[in-house]
């Protein structure tokens, strides 16, 4: 059994990570628009549906330790950028926050002895290693392109690379 307090945290997680969800959906569509940023706009599909998955885990996991999975109210994310590289910046502060939720959540689950809770989570910590890793590399790798042409082509061309690298599917 969940205490209340774990319950309203989990939940608050599970509308995070929709807001994840939503925030990168809306990086998808604005790069879907933009001429020659295609592959970049499958990346952020994709990741959107990631974080969706990561929404639902959270959602079974609370249901099936006798809580209830509140489907969360959202803002609108940001839905246009300035350009690639602030966006890629919003994309690495994002995954910060959300790490440093899932860190204090586990921090949550020590003081309060769950440590049911605290094993679901670790797979959560590991998820964060890999996504703040890809988000740090995409972000130094714009860095150096700066605003050489063929360099940005073939960031968008290789960037699903950087997914199935990391062993993520689709
Ligand atoms: Fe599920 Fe990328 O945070």
């Amino acid at each position: 059994m969940l205490s209340e307090s774990m319950l309203a945290s989990l939940n608050n997680q599970v509308k995070l990570e929709a807001a994840s969800s939503q925030a990168y959906l809306a990086m998808a569509s604005w790069c879907e628009i933009q001429p020659g940023y295609d592959g970049i706009a499958e990346y952020f599909f994709q990741q959107s549906e990631e974080e969706r998955v990561h929404m639902l885990k959270l959602m079974r996991f609370i249901n099936e330790r006798g809580g209830f999975a509140l489907v969360p109210a959202l803002e609108q994310p940001i839905v246009t950028f300035k350009g690639l590289k602030s966006m890629f910046e919003d994309f690495l502060k994002h995954e910060m926050t959300v790490s440093n939720s899932i860190n204090e959540l586990v921090d949550l689950t020590l003081r309060e002895k769950d440590y049911a809770t605290h094993n679901f989570l670790q797979w959560y910590v590991s998820e964060q290693i890999e996504e703040e890793k890809n988000a740090r590399i995409l972000n130094d790798k714009l860095e150096m392109i700066g605003e050489d042409k063929s360099g940005l082509y073939l960031f968008d061309r290789d960037i699903l690379n950087t997914r199935n690298n990391a062993g993520k599917k689709g």
